[in-house]
């Protein structure tokens, strides 16, 4: 069984999102695509290497002239230009012209790296997005972002590169360790109170489904996420108003991300930059108090920290002003008006940006 949904890319069909359980239907889909008969590169981590390699190898073996596979070590402290050199010059010696294709096989470093690797080689060539985390499933490897760290500041290096099919088999869910499942739920959550308060409620309603991952829950989550971003990227593909709504919660979270040398998952890091811009947007008198504290504690239950211990919180102040989300030497923030809407503001100080940071310091006294 399996659903898809196409997303255009200034108003033409551009590609497809496969919803499905399992590889079985990869080859026919990616000879629909009519690349011809080249040689793809299976590019992915250490990690999911062991699990779906050797799978993905024979799967595309049959629909191209030559199936190789490159693997990176895991981990978003790898998400460097040295490993994009590095495979740049396998993709040489292994003579990839600017026909072959790239198939991005991971979570979101794979598919950050591949499509950036994508965008680049040979001034750009064709890629494909198998997605095998929640995180990358709901969110990285639908609407072409791409790029790579820099100095540990988070994605500086990118481009903007649409892939050419998008194959989700989401019973890769299920070797996914449960603290990297939820923190892939944080970009889902963000969808829901950016976007849709029904999304939201639905969520909350099937709290103990999501929890324990049942498969039509999980189908259901993922596909309302994607269609969520497919509307915001179809509108506003490179981020020039619209899209930066989808930054909610990764002002903070970026830098938060950078000072705990990646210690803390990007998921986690954006549930707490979430619960600071909850709390600026209380602040600023555009939530309510209860909406606030509703927002903080509905991380809980999904396993995603509402605080954080022994916070350097100038340090963080800093990381923030450095991050690429500025508009003339202003942070530009996303904060909520209400739970499903968001909106874009550039005037929020750094005296609450402190005072948002002070809130998710760990403090014994009251528990949080
Ligand atoms: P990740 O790619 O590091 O994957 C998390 C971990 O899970 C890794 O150790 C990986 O090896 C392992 N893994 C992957 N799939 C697995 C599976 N099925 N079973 C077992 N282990 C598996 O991290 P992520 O959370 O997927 O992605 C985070 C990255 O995505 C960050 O770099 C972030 O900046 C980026 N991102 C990009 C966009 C975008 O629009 N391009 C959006 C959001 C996040
Ligand atoms: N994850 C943010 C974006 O794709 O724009």
């Amino acid at each position: 069984m399996s659903t898809r949904m196409t997303v255009n890319y200034n108003k033409k069909p551009c590609y497809d999102i496969v919803f499905t359980d399992s590889f079985d239907a990869l080859a026919s889909e990616v000879e629909n695509l009519q690349l011809g008969n080249r040689k793809i590169c299976v590019v992915t981590d250490s990690n999911v290497d062991p699990l779906y390699g050797e799978e993905m190898v024979n799967c595309l073996k049959g629909v191209s002239s030559k199936c190789v596979k490159y693997v990176f070590p895991a981990g978003e402290d790898n998400k460097t230009l040295d490993n994009i050199k590095e495979l740049y010059k396998f993709l040489i010696e292994e003579h990839f012209d600017r026909k072959d294709i790239l198939v991005a096989l991971g979570g979101g470093v794979v598919g950050d790296m591949t499509g950036y690797a994508a965008a680049t080689y040979l001034r750009g060539i064709d890629f494909i997005q198998i997605p095998t985390t929640l995180l990358a499933q709901v969110d990285s490897s639908v609407g072409g972002k791409t790029g790579v760290d820099f100095d540990g500041y988070k994605n500086m290096i990118g481009a903007f590169k649409m892939p050419r099919l998008v194959y989700m088999n989401m019973s890769t869910l299920k070797t996914l360790p449960d603290r990297q499942y939820f923190s892939g739920f944080a970009e889902v959550m963000k969808y829901g109170l950016i976007r849709d308060e029904f999304f939201y409620t639905w969520l909350i309603d099937n709290l103990y489904e999501i929890c324990e991952k049942d498969p039509a829950v999980l189908e259901e989550m993922i596909a309302r996420s994607c269609d969520i971003k497919r509307v915001i990227v179809e509108k506003d593909p490179t981020e020039k108003g619209e899209r930066a709504l989808l930054n909610f919660g990764h002002t903070i979270g970026h830098a938060i991300e950078k000072f705990m040398n990646f210690e803390l998952y990007h998921g986690e890091c954006v549930a707490l930059g979430c619960v600071c811009a909850a709390f600026i947007s209380w602040k600023k008198d555009l939530l309510t108090k209860d909406e606030y504290y509703e927002i903080r504690d509905m991380f809980v239950p999904f396993n995603l920290p509402i605080s954080i211990d022994k916070l350097d919180m100038e340090k963080v102040l800093e990381l923030t002003k450095s991050d690429k989300k500025m508009d003339a030497g202003q942070i530009r923030f996303i904060l909520l008006k209400k739970i499903g809407k968001a909106v874009i503001d550039d005037t929020v100080s750094d005296s609450e940006i402190l005072d948002a940071l002070c809130e998710i310091n760990f403090d014994e006294e009251n528990g949080i």
